[in-house]
């Protein structure tokens, strides 16, 4: 229900452009190009609510989405994109950190993976660092219609062991925008975060 009637609220490319944060936040972060604001879009059943592109680098700003009365969605710029200028990866850098460090309504970080490259090294800086936040992290694997079932299953398997020498709340789903896996499961997800 929360996820009814969703709608764009604004984009920043500057902390001082965020939104106030008497409502508690979901944000979806990720490499470029892993499929975050398709999750988002497939999440929300809404094909076009947050916009996706095959060049990877599309989601240039902090994007924030409502979700119902209580709650937002938010679409970060992806990190790991080499073909974007440096000085621009450095302020998308600064500007998610800062994201990240500053948000106190921030209750759950959704850490997207390609499937067919998971754990990456700015992935394991993430991890890392939501880790030490104490930040419940739900982390999917994308793009899952790449993949058979088995191996699917194997790569999540793999993905929860390694998690494992962390401390933290850590959750592993295999997820896809284009076969709906693990689509339900997140809006559940969702539900429960925001209403617990
Ligand atoms: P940035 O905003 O650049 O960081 O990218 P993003 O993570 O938001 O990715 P986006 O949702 O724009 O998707 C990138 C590309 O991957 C697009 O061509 C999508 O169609 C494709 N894609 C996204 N999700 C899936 C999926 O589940 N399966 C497959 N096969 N392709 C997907
Ligand atoms: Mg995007």
């Amino acid at each position: 229900a929360i996820l009814r009637d969703p709608e764009f609220i604004l984009g920043a490319a500057e902390p001082h452009q965020f939104p106030k944060d008497e409502l508690v936040e979901v944000a979806f972060a990720g490499r470029s190009n892993v499929g975050k604001s398709s999750a988002i879009n497939a999440i929300c059943n809404r094909r076009k609510l947050a916009r996706t592109s095959k060049q990877p680098g599309r989601t240039q700003q902090i994007n924030f989405f409502t979700m119902g009365e209580s709650a937002r969605l938010v679409d970060l710029p992806g990190y790991g994109f080499a073909q974007v200028p440096l000085s621009v990866k450095k302020k998308w850098e600064i500007t998610i950190q800062e994201y990240l460090a500053k948000r106190d309504n921030l209750i759950v970080l959704v850490l997207l993976m390609d499937i067919r490259h998971p754990l990456t090294d700015l992935d394991w800086q993430m991890i890392k660092w939501a880790s030490e936040a104490e930040l419940p992290t739900q982390i999917l694997l994308t793009k899952a219609d790449k993949y058979k079932r088995g191996k699917v299953a194997s790569v999540v398997l793999s993905v929860e062991k390694a998690l494992k020498v962390l401390p933290g709340q850590f959750g592993v789903e295999a997820f896809s925008s284009q076969s709906f896996l693990g689509v339900n499961a997140m809006r559940a997800q969702l539900d429960e975060w925001v209403n617990p």
